[in-house]
């Protein structure tokens, strides 16, 4: 049998790396760990930039509402009595409390837990005690600060930026491309925030590539195509698929169908509903069926068992993952019965941050709007499948390796072409002086 079959990619010819660029991109080290480099961020790019907050069943009554924070800033996100979704800075307007910690329902107006100015859910101002004592004070004068927030299938995006041009003109091309998998029908039943010791950035750099599948992920190799797997730059976004229920061409020789699955089941079975040790199903193989198109009858069949319809979608749409990143510091991944969301946050200081996995499952559509379950751990607590606790696990070292005195640049492949463009961006939000700029790879050469 062959291994390229279900395998779009390979009879095109494309793969992760592309044409190769003349020279290696080199990024600064110090962009990784320096305060003053976050301190820049943190002034420049992170008021600019749309951010995944929550999803939308977190606030989907009136009176719901979630605390958002990235860094020091923190955004409140309010379903409204009207049934409107509005987002607050989350700060008085007296000395500047934080108004609400944490999420919840319920709430009927935003009261400051100092000296109680509130304001109603659409952020004007309704109560001062005391007023007198402020001379004349204009109620109008002082309502919430308004933050930006839109929905895009499910997912809730904040933005400080008043201004800033609409969410789906940030996505570019990502609403479009996505858009057969019907993203709305998948529901977050959890989200898990990992506190690590690495800057936002070396977090999310390990969802921008697949070149480290081969060393960090042997167990996946055996079941992903990691040659075949194009990539595309948009601008703030970018894409990469990759099949699965294939062996890498890595391998000399060729692995077998048991190999491949045991694989699969071993790094991901849940998604097929397949327990550890899961033996392949040689008797439910149809005369001229890949692994693949077994996986794919697997998985329709576990979506049945949650009342999801996945007939309309054939075996590519199910193995193949697409992965999208959108700056700064989200990625996503699907296929037809699989959606998971990621990002970074900042931490602290610039040695540490926070990974946020936003769990999902496809549900039949009207199934009813739960609360997700927010939790919260350490990276040594976190073991979220035997792939992602690779990752992390890697962090703290990697972050570590970047402060080394001799270790300047980050050396950079085309293969690591969704990092550069994360940098790229960043460049062009923090407005660097050419001498603190990435060095480019130059022009493409033909080889
Ligand atoms: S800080 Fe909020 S009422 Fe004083
Ligand atoms: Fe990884």
């Amino acid at each position: 049998m062959d291994v390229a079959a279900g395998n779009p990619a390979r009879t095109r010819d494309e793969d992760a790396i592309g044409t190769p660029p003349a020279s290696p991109t080199l990024v600064p080290a110090e962009r990784y760990y320096s305060p003053a480099f976050a301190a820049l961020e943190i002034e420049r790019m992170w008021p600019k930039v749309w951010q995944i907050a929550c999803m939308v069943d977190h606030v989907w009554q009136p009176g719901d509402y979630f605390e958002y924070r990235c860094g020091p800033y923190g955004v409140l996100i309010v379903r409204g009595d009207d049934g409107v979704l509005r987002a607050f800075q989350n700060a008085c307007r007296h000395r500047g409390n934080s108004l609400c910690v944490g999420s919840g329902s319920g709430l009927r107006e935003i009261k400051c837990g100092y000296h109680g100015w509130t304001w109603d859910l659409a952020g004007v101002l309704k109560r001062v005690p005391n007023r007198k004592g402020f001379g004349s004070l204009r109620m109008s004068d002082f309502p919430l600060v308004p933050a930006r927030v839109e929905v895009w299938e499910g997912l809730v995006f904040i933005n400080l930026d008043v201004n800033a041009a609409p969410l789906h003109e940030y996505l570019e091309e990502v609403p479009d491309d996505i858009a057969w998998c019907n993203l709305g029908e998948f529901r977050c039943y959890a989200t898990l925030t990992v506190d690590v010791e690495a800057n936002w950035k070396t977090i999310a750099d390990g969802y921008s590539e697949t070149y480290h599948i081969q060393t960090l992920h042997p167990e996946l190799l055996r079941c992903v195509d990691d040659i075949h797997a194009p990539q595309r730059i948009w601008g703030h976004t970018g894409k990469s698929d990759q099949p699965y229920g294939v062996q890498s061409p890595r391998f000399e020789g060729r692995l077998s169908d048991e190999e491949v699955w045991d694989a699969y089941v071993y790094t991901q079975g849940a998604l097929m509903g397949a327990a550890e040790g899961t033996p392949f199903p040689a008797d439910e193989r149809l005369p001229g069926q890949t692994v693949q198109d077994v996986i794919a009858a697997r998985t329709r069949a576990f979506a049945a068992t949650r009342g999801v319809d996945l007939d309309w979608a054939d075996t590519d749409r199910i193995t193949r993952l697409h992965q999208y990143n959108v700056f700064p510091n989200m990625t996503f991944l699907a296929n037809a019965d699989h959606l998971t969301i990621m990002c970074s946050r900042p931490g602290p200081d610039p040695d540490h941050g926070e990974m946020v996995m936003f769990l999902m499952t496809r549900l039949p559509p009207g199934a009813p709007h739960t609360k997700p379950t927010d939790i919260r751990m350490s990276a040594t607590e976190a073991e979220p499948g035997v792939v992602l606790t690779q990752d992390i696990q890697l962090l703290p070292g990697l972050q570590r390796g970047l402060h080394q005195p001799g270790f300047t640049h980050l050396v950079l492949s085309s293969e690591e072409r969704r990092v550069i463009n994360m940098h790229r961006n960043l460049e062009h939000y923090l407005d660097l002086p050419e001498p603190e700029r990435m060095t480019d790879g130059g022009p493409s050469v033909k080889t």
